[in-house]
């Protein structure tokens, strides 16, 4: 079991932000990559719709024999961490916790935003892991649905992202906001952009390395880490389109993808 794959799934590639970090932290540790590019975007989707598609993706990443599931989207994590969680026969991380917990400890006024998908912020799934930590904390939340396909496009510095980025952000600049979680897995990358739009007042929290560090603890408790020295194998998948996911995916990982293997699913 120790030598098992980290299983690792998003909407699309966005989630291969987490995967750096994870890398990163620990670089013994195999994993499965499956970018659900079929069905993107999950951001819009209702919650059923968002949970079946993720129950489906955790059935396949057990048949691959992982070892833990690391939910890198923030809408699968918003609407369908608890029925992955009962499903899994493995443990299964989500991203938002390790987000609040990041914002909870940067601010310092006490009044955090969240920005995400249309789907993460109707879910109230960030509001509600920030009230469970600070039940003082005052929570500006602002959907920002155009941000994924300008980071699809590449247009991290366009002026079009700018403006787009001018207008979301406009009230958490003009409110006492000290930090800001990127509550989607594409945000990352715009965050030279976002920092210059808020200014230097704002921390930008970005889940991937706090995600990277549960999962750590995780497999650290659970005697599941891998062997130290073990030579790593890393597997990509998708479940459409695998060219272009491996394209976008070096701009993701800053790194080039070896072969990206495509995945039926049930109803992809
Ligand atoms: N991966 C999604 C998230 O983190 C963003 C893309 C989508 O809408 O599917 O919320």
């Amino acid at each position: 079991m120790r030598a098992g794959p980290i299983g690792i799934f998003d909407s699309g590639i966005g989630g291969l932000t987490v995967v750096r970090a994870i890398h990163a932290l620990l670089p013994d540790e195999s994993t499965v990559y499956l970018g659900d590019t079929a069905r993107v975007p999950y951001g819009p989707k209702s919650p059923a719709t968002v949970e079946r598609y993720s129950l489906e993706i955790l059935e396949w990443l057990v048949a691959q024999g992982v070892k833990a599931v690391v939910v890198a989207c923030n809408t699968a994590t918003a609407h369908a961490l608890a029925s992955l969680r009962a499903a899994s026969p493995v443990p299964v991380i989500g991203v938002v916790e390790p987000g609040a917990r990041a914002a909870v400890a940067a601010t310092r006024g006490g009044v955090v935003a969240v920005i995400g998908t249309s789907g993460t912020i109707a879910s109230g799934a960030y509001r509600r892991a920030l009230l469970a930590r600070r039940a003082d904390l005052r929570i500006v939340e602002q959907a920002c649905p155009l941000f994924v396909p300008l980071v699809e496009e590449g247009w991290f510095d366009h002026p079009a992202a700018r403006l787009v980025a001018e207008e979301y952000l406009a009230p958490i600049r003009s409110d006492d906001v000290d930090a800001m979680v990127l509550g989607c897995t594409h945000y990352p990358l715009l965050k030279p952009l976002l920092a210059e739009v808020l200014g230097p007042g704002v921390s930008l929290i970005d889940s991937a390395e706090e995600t990277a560090h549960d999962l750590a603890e995780v497999l650290a408790n659970t005697g599941l880490a891998a062997a130290p020295g073990a030579t790593p194998v890393h597997r990509w998948a998708a479940t459409d389109d695998v060219a272009r996911f491996g394209r976008l995916g070096a701009v993701f990982t800053g790194r080039s993808l070896d072969e990206v293997e495509l995945v039926a699913l049930a109803t992809s």
